[in-house]
């Protein structure tokens, strides 16, 4: 996943409600073309806010030595998300690629398996099917909301398919209903990769407690994060109790060094714990920052050449990740070499997994591979001012024009700096 890179202090300030004020916090109105040069800088990407009691509660843990996988932090935070999300069960775990593997493997799915995935999706979601022995089965991605359609997965069924990987990205959700309706009928697990869709929900219900499975990820830029971490999230009792079991080694959850199957070191420490349940604690706040810049950032692109990511009438976003289609006049990698040098972070979309060397398929898949080509993902950790994603939205017209009048580099330049 992309690294968290880090930039100074930022200062917070509230953002204002809906006017598309472009002024500066002393109400100065800025000259657009000095102001980012004014500014040095930089704003990345992303950055978590472990202003609340991270801290404290990390302290806790090494002042008592409780800093291994059997704290007091762990149910906690367990518990906190499962609260959160209103889901039965919630297993800590230490990232989301081992959430996604302990859920295909809890379930079963092995040689032989067919598993369908979007193939436009961040790479864990397919490595994980690969690494259970299933094969991936590569679905196209609609153009308005950027994930998986469930009449396009319908042909892909066949008699060895198992299981639907449900990916919600960037803080959109699937179409639940109709996903769990298709696999219903032929009897398929639903997993939900929510790695990036803490606070979505779909119908007035949260992500991850629609299929058989759910996984949560908290690397550094997600919005709760424990540094590296996960959750598996199930209803089923003797899954979730499976899930336990294999997290760690196998081992029986009432005989020591008695290991009932074969399983895996997947634990979380309690120091993840202790900072993924102060995050929860302020995981309200956290998606109401993350929503009201999101919408600063339609708001003032309104107008611009770039097209968000849609959202059906039942989804209510978490806002993840704010990000773009460009025009296709423009080449991305020289928007995004503007925009650096103008100090702000970006990010490309995925590349599609059907055209990675280990799972190549010939597929065409027409709308993954178009929101791939296209996409860019602009800063929007909660701390970002009103200046500065007006700073970020000032800096990508301003690229795009640039681009546009002809300076700049071919798709096919060789200057291209994500390949
Ligand atoms: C869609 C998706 N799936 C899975 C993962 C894997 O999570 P982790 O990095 O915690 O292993 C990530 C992200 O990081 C992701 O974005």
């Amino acid at each position: 996943m992309a690294v968290v890179t880090r930039a100074g202090p930022v200062d917070i300030e509230p953002l204002a409600s809906s006017s598309g004020n472009m002024d500066s916090a002393d109400g100065a109105n800025p000259d657009p073309a000095s102001s980012i040069e004014s500014i040095a800088s930089v704003i990345p990407l992303y950055e978590p806010d472990l202003s609340g009691n991270e801290r404290r509660y990390v302290l806790e843990c090494l002042e008592s030595s409780w800093i291994s996988s059997n704290g007091g932090f762990i149910p906690r935070f367990e518990q906190a998300l499962a609260g959160a999300i209103n889901a039965a069960h919630a297993i800590a775990v230490s990232n989301g690629t081992v959430a996604l593997h302990l859920a295909l493997h809890a379930l079963g799915i092995g040689p032989g398996d067919e598993v369908i995935v979007p193939s436009f999706t961040y790479i864990a979601s397919v490595n994980v099917i690969a690494q259970v022995g299933a094969t991936p089965i590569f679905v196209d991605s609609s153009l308005d909301d950027w994930v998986m359609r469930a009449d396009q997965v319908e042909k892909k069924i066949s008699p060895r398919t198992k299981a639907i990987m449900a990916v919600h990205l960037y803080g959109a959700m699937c179409d639940m209903t109709a996903l769990c309706a298709l696999a219903a009928r032929h009897g398929l697990a639903v997993i939900e990769d929510c790695a990036e869709a803490l606070g979505c929900t779909f119908a007035g219900r949260h992500a991850g407690t629609f299929g058989t499975v759910g996984a949560f990820s908290f690397y550094g830029n997600k919005t709760v994060t424990t540094g590296e971490g996960g959750m598996v999230v199930t209803s089923d009792p003797n899954l979730a109790d499976r899930i336990r079991l294999l997290k760690g080694q196998g081992q029986s959850l009432t005989r020591r060094y008695w290991h009932e199957i074969l399983g895996f070191n997947y634990r979380m420490t309690n120091i993840c714990a202790a900072i993924g349940l102060a995050q929860m604690e302020r995981l309200a706040s956290i998606l109401n920052r993350k929503r009201a810049i999101a919408a600063l950032y339609r708001q003032e692109l309104r107008d611009a050449p770039v097209t968000f990511q849609g959202r059906s009438r039942d989804t209510v976003s978490a806002e993840w990740l704010v990000t773009a289609l460009l025009p296709s006049d423009v080449d991305r990698d020289e928007i995004a070499l503007a925009m650096e040098r103008d100090g702000i972070e970006t990010r490309p979309a995925f590349h599609c997994a059907h055209h990675m060397p280990m799972y190549a398929t010939g597929d065409s898949l027409p709308g993954a591979e178009e929101i791939s080509r296209r996409g860019i993902c602009l800063p929007s950790y909660p701390q970002l001012t009103e200046r500065m994603v007006t700073r970020v939205c000032l800096s990508l017209r301003n690229a795009i024009e640039q681009a546009r009048r002809g300076g700049g580099a071919s798709p096919t330049n060789p200057r291209r700096r994500f390949d």
